[in-house]
C-alpha cells in the first residue's frame, strides 16, 4: 500500500526555488509514495487562547491533514541561518493541543535550498532541533543542503545538473527506505 508523504514549503514566494525543487523531488522519489502539498501560509500565529475559544479555521484544515499523512518531507530555504517563521508556525500549531500533536512518530526528511553555496545548513539543522522534541524520526543520511538554486532548474523547473538530479533521486530512495523501516 502507498505511503502519504505532506510536503511542507518553507517558502511563501510564488516564484520560490524551494518549491521547484519540492517538486522535483517528487518527480524523482520512487513508487509507493503519495504526495500532498500542505500550505501554512494561512495559518494564524500559534497562540492558546485561540485553542481554549474558537479555534481558527485554518489549524483545523492544517491538523486533520497532517494527521492522515504517514511522513513528511520539508523542503525549506535558510532565514537568517534558522528556519522560516511560516514552518515555525506550522509545528507550533500541529503540536498543540497538548497531547494531540499530529507530529509524533512521524518519520521526516529535510531538504533545504539557497542560491548560496551553504544550502541552507542553518535551517536544516534548528528543524532538525525541533523534530527531536516533536518525536518525529527525521532521516539522517543523505543529508540534504541544496546551493545555487537560482542556476538549478530549466524554464519548465526541470534540474539542468545530472549530478544533482542522480543525487536527490538517492535522497528520495533513502526517504523512501526509512519510511518503510519505520512502519
Ligand atoms: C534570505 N536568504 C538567505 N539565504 C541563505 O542562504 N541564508 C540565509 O540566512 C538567508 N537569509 C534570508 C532571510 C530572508 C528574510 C530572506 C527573504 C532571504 C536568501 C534566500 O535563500 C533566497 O531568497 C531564496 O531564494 C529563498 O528561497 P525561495 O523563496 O526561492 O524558495
Amino acid at each position: 500500500m502507498s505511503k502519504h508523504v505532506a510536503v511542507i514549503v518553507g517558502s511563501l514566494r510564488e516564484g520560490s526555488y524551494n518549491r521547484k525543487l519540492a517538486q522535483a523531488l517528487v518527480g524523482l522519489a520512487p513508487d509507493g509514495l503519495e504526495f500532498t502539498f500542505v500550505g501554512t501560509g494561512d495559518l494564524p500565529l500559534y497562540n492558546p487562547d485561540l485553542d481554549e475559544a474558537v479555534v481558527p479555521e485554518a489549524w483545523v484544515r492544517f491538523r486533520k491533514c497532517m494527521g492522515r499523512a504517514d511522513a513528511v518531507l520539508f523542503v525549506t530555504p535558510e532565514y537568517n541561518r534558522s528556519l522560516p517563521a511560516n514552518v515555525k508556525n506550522a509545528l507550533d500549531v500541529g503540536s498543540r493541543p497538548y497531547g494531540s500533536s499530529v507530529w509524533d512518530g512521524k518519520p521526516a526528511a529535510i531538504v533545504t535550498g539557497s542560491p548560496g553555496g551553504i544550502g541552507g545548513f542553518g535551517a536544516n539543522h534548528h528543524l532538525r532541533q525541533s523534530l527531536v522534541f516533536l518525536n518525529m524520526p527525521a532521516m539522517q543520511q543523505p543529508e540534504a543542503y541544496v546551493g545555487g538554486l537560482h542556476d538549478l532548474f530549466d524554464e519548465q523547473g526541470n534540474i539542468t545538473n545530472d549530478g544533482t538530479k542522480d543525487f536527490l533521486r538517492g535522497v528520495m530512495k533513502g526517504f523512501a527506505a526509512w519510511i518503510d523501516k519505520l512502519s
